[in-house]
């Protein structure tokens, strides 16, 4: 096997701490970056809703690393030598292989992404009534357990929600608080516990081993099976290997493994963790296995394959064992920490320390004048649109839901994501967004909030449309005109 392992950082003469690619480029996409006039158009045409911009439409789509990473060399070669066939692919042994290899875990079952998975999961063990304790919910995770009737519980640290904060490890759950919830809901009607690394919401947070190892005895203690989302592992293991104690000079791979075994099953994203499409459920017990096996010919397709076409299967097996390498998981949270403590030191609201998966705007406090109930993080999203050409990703009250009574639930904190999908963008690139956002920042004032014109029941995020309150985007257009000039 090759040898991955490296914690060396390349230091710059000039003492500057400046992340460095550890790859080249050999494939580009052009880019198209509008004038701001007909950025404005497409944020109304888009209904203040970045997720229905047109990509061509985008500068930077920071909106999220999901399906849109780089890939290695290897993986598209490896695609072209895919075994097209329903059942007994040898595509999907190889996949087999490398899940055994990277995640040491027996039983796979293949699904199309990583939500699918969460159905299946949720469909076999949720029933009406049953808690689910979390560090911290997904979206979608949400969705599913609650269609099946089953109550999320967050057991996240005091330090999570912080914005501000040096703690190494905020994707950690509050022991204190797990035992209390056992307690209160008896360990029989604890359908599982659900552990998300990189937790995705709070701002791409990592968990420590020595909290997964408490969450782990109290599981066992208790009879209650332990889940790991493991879309977000590779940022996870990376702040394992670098922050907490006793992890430098492990493999990244027996840093896994001892991840793993502390877990009964897990389930992943491709789309993420493989930089590919599609995605998996992992178990080393049979009777785990069995349980949620004969869904998968069902919902998602035959079980070697999953709804995955097999080009996918290729690539996705050697991406995990990618997984493996210093090198690749490194990429993103240096790139990350670049942009969040330059941000952090001129003072403008960011979420610290950096995490995985991108740089997380705090809008509350971006825009302090815009009332929650006006949507701030969304009035952000649209502003830097308008301003930059990049696209990121509302994380607030949008992505919330409405109580019984129709009212907005407020969210715990109002972000704007700006994702970073693994070995894309460039460091002048980030540069660019550095400096767009300090502009906003020097000219939040003239941001404005948000209203509906047409809200969907389910995940409304996704295709809700708004409206700006007030002519808040022409004042913006003028001041950038005014400082700018003709610049794009
Ligand atoms: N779990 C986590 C932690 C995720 O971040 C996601 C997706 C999923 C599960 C669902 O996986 O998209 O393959 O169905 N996150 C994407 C994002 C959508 O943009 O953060 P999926």
């Amino acid at each position: 096997m090759e040898n991955f392992e490296q914690l060396k950082t390349v230091k710059f003469y000039s003492g500057d701490a400046t992340p460095l690619e550890m790859h080249k480029v050999r494939v580009v996409q052009k880019l198209n970056l509008l004038p701001i006039e007909e950025r404005k158009e497409s944020i109304f045409g888009a209904g203040f809703n970045t997720f229905l911009l047109q990509n061509k439409d985008v500068y930077l789509d920071m909106l999220t690393d999901s399906g849109t990473n780089a890939m290695s060399d290897n993986q598209v070669a490896a695609m072209s030598v895919a075994d097209d066939s329903y059942a007994g692919s040898s595509s999907y042994t190889k996949l087999e292989n490398a899940i055994h290899e990277v995640f040491n875990q027996k039983y796979f079952l293949p699904v199309h992404q990583g939500r699918a998975a969460e159905h299946i999961i949720s469909k076999t063990f949720v029933k009406p009534g049953k808690v689910i304790p979390m560090n911290y919910h997904f979206t979608t995770t949400k969705a599913h357990i609650e269609m099946m009737g089953g109550i999320v519980e967050e057991i996240y640290t005091d330090e999570a929600l912080k914005i501000k904060s040096d703690f190494p490890f905020k994707g950690n759950m509050d022991i204190h608080k797990l035992n209390k919830i056992i307690t209160k809901w008896g360990a029989a009607n604890v359908a599982y516990i659900r552990f998300e690394a990189g937790t995705n919401l709070i701002g791409g947070q990592p968990f420590s081993m020595a909290n997964l190892r408490e969450v782990s005895a109290i599981a066992k203690a208790n009879k209650i099976l332990l889940l790991m989302d493991t879309s977000l592992i590779n940022e996870n293991l990376y702040f394992i290997k670098v922050r907490e104690e006793g992890y430098q000079n492990k493999p990244i791979r027996d840093i896994l493994h001892e991840m793993m075994s502390y877990t009964d099953f897990s389930y992943f994203s491709g789309r993420k963790v493989s930089c590919t499409r599609g995605g998996g459920i992992c178990t080393n017990n049979h009777d785990i296995y069995m349980q949620m096996r004969d869904w998968v010919p069902l919902y998602e397709g035959f079980l070697t394959y999953g709804g995955m076409s097999v080009r996918e299967i290729e690539a996705m097996a050697v991406g995990l064992v990618e997984t493996l390498d210093f090198n690749v998981i490194s990429h993103s949270p240096t790139f990350i920490k670049y942009l969040v403590d330059s941000l952090d030191k001129r003072g403008i609201p960011v979420i610290t320390p950096s995490g995985g998966l991108g740089c997380h705007l705090d809008a509350k406090a971006f825009i302090s004048h815009v009332p929650q109930g006006q949507y701030p993080a969304g009035a952000l999203a649209a502003a830097l649109y308008v301003a930059s050409g990049i696209r990121g990703m509302e994380r607030g009250t949008i992505s919330s839901v409405r109580d019984a009574n129709g009212d907005d639930i407020l969210a715990d904190v109002e972000l704007l994501r700006l994702a970073f999908p693994r070995r894309v963008f460039t460091l002048s690139q980030i540069k660019y967004a550095e400096d767009r956002i300090q502009w906003l920042y020097d000219n939040r004032e003239l941001i404005g909030g948000l209203e509906w014109t047409e809200e969907p029941p389910v995940l409304r995020f996704f295709v809700g449309k708004l409206k700006p309150i007030g002519d808040w985007v022409d004042k913006l257009v003028a001041k950038f005109r005014k400082d700018f000039g003709d610049s794009l």
